[in-house]
């Protein structure tokens, strides 16, 4: 049911005077709470985007638990465990945030496990050396805080809410990562040069994070007039190059971008897009890891399937004791 309400979200719905008034209050800053009035298109958005947003989390594990028992050191396979167990509660919260819009949990895996929902394009991409693990950190964690940080301001305040402890988590991974790139740039040539190429590699898929380019962003005018989304995927992608490509240069590398150059007029670098055919061609199935990243997360629900039995058959016992003694 859910899967056709979020496809036809955005169609001509009638706008009202209750539309109007909770617009203003959108406008005035208020926050908007579950049991609220809303729009019908408002809350498909929402359970698309932080459904979305949830199952990015969850998948966004299996690239990084990949190099868990191959950490270089025990300090560093502590901190990449500690760092996907976030991502799991991330998942958590999120998924919690888009029940209270009257979606159940069941629903939105149903939707992730049937190709119907996305999750980001990220996670797509193979995970080749430990390098890729500081990569990850600091550019793909990089993005995603660029991405949230605004997004504790949305108006939808469990999503709000949700988004402030997980950007305080993904600020940590994004530390961690650059700590792993500095540490390997400062390392063998061997560890550099593994370093310059998890850079190559995620690089390009990183600016394809923040959404297509503005004009074929479908969602955003709409989105940001109702303070879903803050800011447009240009310009989060433009603060992200910003903030990135100095901090190439404090490691010792190059930005695979040979167009890279600041540009004093505007107050930014300008830069190349990225190949947004490959970016498309991830999102239809395409990329290099999607049938195995899907497979795995299939996996894991069937093979979680006896503990959930296990959980519903332990409730309903607890809940006929209860009854039987009262
Ligand atoms: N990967 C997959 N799909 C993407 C995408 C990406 N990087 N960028 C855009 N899309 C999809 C959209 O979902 C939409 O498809 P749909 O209509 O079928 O849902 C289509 O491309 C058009 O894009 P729009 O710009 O119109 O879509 P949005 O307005 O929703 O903007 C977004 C896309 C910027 C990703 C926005 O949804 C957003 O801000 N989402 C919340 C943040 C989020 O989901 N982040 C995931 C990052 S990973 C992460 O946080 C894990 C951590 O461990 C690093």
């Amino acid at each position: 049911m859910y899967a056709q309400m979020v496809k036809s979200e955005g169609s001509n719905e009638k706008h009202t005077e209750q539309d109007t008034a909770f617009q203003a209050r959108i406008d005035a800053g208020e926050k908007i709470e579950p049991k609220e009035w809303m729009p019908e298109g408002y809350r498909r958005t929402l359970i698309r985007q932080i459904g979305q947003h949830a199952h990015s989390e969850v998948v966004g594990q299996l690239p990084e638990g990949n190099w868990i028992t191959r950490a270089p050191t025990l300090e560093r396979k502590a901190n990449l465990l500690a760092k996907v167990q976030d991502e799991a509660g991330h998942g958590l919260y999120l998924y919690c945030a888009a029940e209270t819009l009257g979606v159940s949990r069941d629903e939105l895996y149903d939707m992730l496990h049937s190709g119907k929902m996305k999750y980001s394009s990220i996670f797509n991409y193979p995970t080749l050396t430990w390098a890729d693990m500081g990569a990850v950190g600091w550019l793909v964690d990089g993005a995603a805080i660029m991405n949230q940080v605004p997004l504790q301001r949305t108006s939808y305040g469990p999503y709000a809410r949700a988004m402030v402890r997980v950007c305080k988590e993904e600020s940590f991974h994004q530390r961690q990562g650059f700590h792993i790139m500095m540490t390997m740039c400062n390392g063998t040539d061997d560890q550099l040069r593994m370093a310059q190429d998890a850079l190559n590699r995620f690089w390009g898929p990183a600016l394809m994070m923040f959404g297509p380019s503005d004009e074929n962003s479908v969602h955003s005018a709409q989105n940001m007039a109702w303070k879903i989304k803050m800011n447009s995927n240009d310009e989060l992608r433009q603060k992200f190059v910003d903030e990135t490509v100095p901090q190439a240069e404090y490691l010792g590398l190059s930005v695979p971008d040979d167009t890279i150059t600041w540009n004093e007029e505007r107050g930014h670098y300008d830069f190349a897009e990225p190949d947004w055919n490959e970016f498309f061609e991830v999102l239809k199935g395409n990329g290099p890891c999607n049938t195995e990243r899907l497979e795995a997360r299939k996996n894991a629900w069937d093979e979680g399937a006896w503990v959930r039995d296990a959980m519903m058959a332990h409730a309903e016992k607890r809940a006929q004791r209860k009854k039987m003694a009262g």
